[in-house]
């Protein structure tokens, strides 16, 4: 069984990933680290400034199908990821689907911190940031949403977000 946690850059996907994870003794899957081993990259901002978005995510999709036999495990997709083609489908038929839902502010209010190592929002100034982050968001909001599970995470901390989503690490 696979879990797949979706949303914008920044909600959190990763660090709940790891914890559910961890908690159901799981395996933990970061999709964009399963891109730069593919490419042999040393990250994702290395994969956009040498091979460019289209080629990231041709590979992406890629990583997506590797997915197919997993065992169980917590995936967490890249913020663009389901919102290519019919990668939210495929996510859908693979497993089960959760959405991180955050507003753009405080998906801007974190994201101050990590534009470095995003090449999609690196040098961007606070107000760029949030003009960014809200019309991405409207933009990817109808692909999110689509997530068997959608979870509120504005103002609420990783570690209950963990829990909350426990129950679907429990087979039935
Ligand atoms: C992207 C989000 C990133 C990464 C790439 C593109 C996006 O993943 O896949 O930089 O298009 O939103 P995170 O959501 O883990 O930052």
């Amino acid at each position: 069984m696979t879990l797949f946690l979706v949303g914008f850059m920044g909600c959190g996907k990763s660090t709940v990933a790891r914890g559910l994870a961890e908690l159901a003794g799981w395996e933990f899957v970061d999709l964009d680290r399963r891109v730069c081993q593919m490419a042999g990259a040393e990250d994702v901002a290395e994969i956009f400034a040498t091979r460019g978005e289209e080629e990231f995510r041709r590979l992406e999709r890629e990583a997506i199908e590797s997915l197919a036999f997993s065992g169980n495990a917590v995936v967490a997709t890249g913020g663009g990821a389901p919102c290519v083609g019919d990668n939210m489908e495929r996510l859908m038929a693979l497993g089960t689907t959760v959405y991180l839902k955050m507003s753009p502010l405080a998906l801007r209010d974190r994201l101050l911190h990590v534009r470095v190592v995003r090449p999609k929002i690196v040098g961007k100034s606070p107000e760029e940031l949030l003009e960014y982050v809200t019309e991405l968001l409207a933009e990817r909001e109808p692909y999110y949403s689509r997530a068997r599970v959608v979870v509120d995470c504005d103002n609420i901390s990783s570690r209950v977000i963990v829990a909350r989503l426990k129950y679907l690490t429990r087979q039935p």
